[in-house]
């Protein structure tokens, strides 16, 4: 397959790993012909930041990657509102399904926020892609503290928010920009372009024990851990839905940056519920333009999820 990718992208992964986080991390160090990975940022979102950070650091030593790929541990709260985990969907440890180790080694000693705003400051304009895939509070904080870093930032591609979907985290709203939408209004206003995958994409591209298979059969150890994270989604589902399949979540993200042609959208205007009693964090969408306001994002509802699933998989083979 030909994931149509003229260059290699330089990107950050700002995530809360969390199963799916993790998938997606492998999954972009699979394609290192078309990613590079200059580092994982953390912050506190399906658990503590405390916990995300250590799991990004197993994560990547499952990759291989312990001594090249650094991971900066970020902000413990949101903005403005109280924290509010996932530790029922993701396990306390944030990798329920998985034997965790003690990581080989530890974050680096620089907050995230720090990291990335020196780092995007001294970088060439447009040329970093940040993959946002947990609570936005990180990226945020970034731009409030230098605002001149949204030159350096080629595209935010991220997971977040519902439109034709219903929310997880409520009725209406997903759990990345219900746990801090205040720094989420803070990114969509921000005019860094922005691609988002919301519920919309998740829903469209189930986990199914048939998806799982081919990636059990590769045999290798990432094979091993991305089937583990997917059965154990699975499971949740089962019992929660009493359905046994499960919205893709951050993994979408990765695949975008891979290969685009696999997803459709449109490009709208969003708007994130900041105040709202019973529609805390809702993203609004406008779809049919109605409202004029300015586009400031593409909003994917749209994968060839078969393409995906094989895409999974050749990227995973790549991995030890
Ligand atoms: O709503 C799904 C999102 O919330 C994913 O990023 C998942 O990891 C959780 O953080
Ligand atoms: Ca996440």
């Amino acid at each position: 397959m030909d994931h149509s990718n003229t260059s290699r992208q330089t990107i950050v992964i700002d995530c809360d790993p969390g199963q799916d986080d993790a998938i997606a991390i492998l999954l972009a160090l699979g394609a290192h012909e078309a990613l590079d990975v200059r580092a994982i940022t953390t912050v506190s979102g399906n658990v503590p930041v405390e916990i995300t950070q250590r799991n990004a650091c197993i994560v990547r030593d499952w990759a291989g990657k312990t001594a090249t790929l650094p991971v900066y541990a970020g902000c413990s709260r949101p903005l403005a509102r109280e924290p509010f985990t996932a530790a029922d969907v993701h396990g306390e440890s944030g990798l329920e399904g998985l034997e965790l180790h003690e990581p080989l080694a530890p974050v680096a000693g620089q907050h995230a926020v720090d990291w990335l705003v020196e780092m995007l400051s001294a970088a060439v304009p447009a040329s970093v892609t940040i993959c946002a895939i947990g609570p936005l509070t990180n990226i945020a904080t970034a731009l409030l503290q230098a605002p001149q870093i949204c030159a350096s930032v080629r595209e935010i591609v991220l997971m977040g928010g519902a439109y034709f979907q219903r929310g997880n985290a409520t009725p209406v709203a997903e759990f990345n920009l219900y746990v801090d939408p205040d720094a989420a209004e803070i990114v969509f206003s921000s005019d860094v372009p922005i691609v988002v995958l919301p519920r919309d994409a998740a829903v469209n591209a189930p986990i199914t024990p048939a998806r799982i298979a081919p990636i059990r059969a590769i045999g290798n150890r990432c094979g091993n851990v991305v089937a583990d994270l997917m059965e154990a989604i699975l499971a949740f589902n089962v019992r929660r839905r009493g359905l046994a399949e499960a919205p893709m979540y951050d993994p979408l993200t990765i695949g975008y940056l891979i290969d685009p042609s696999l997803f459709g959208g449109r490009a709208v205007n969003v708007v994130i519920e900041t105040a709202g009693k019973w529609t805390l964090g809702e993203t609004v969408v406008d779809w049919t333009g109605r409202t004029g306001r300015t586009i400031n994002a593409k909003w994917i509802n749209e994968v060839d999820a078969d393409s995906f699933y094989t895409m999974l998989c050749e990227k995973i083979r790549n991995l030890p």
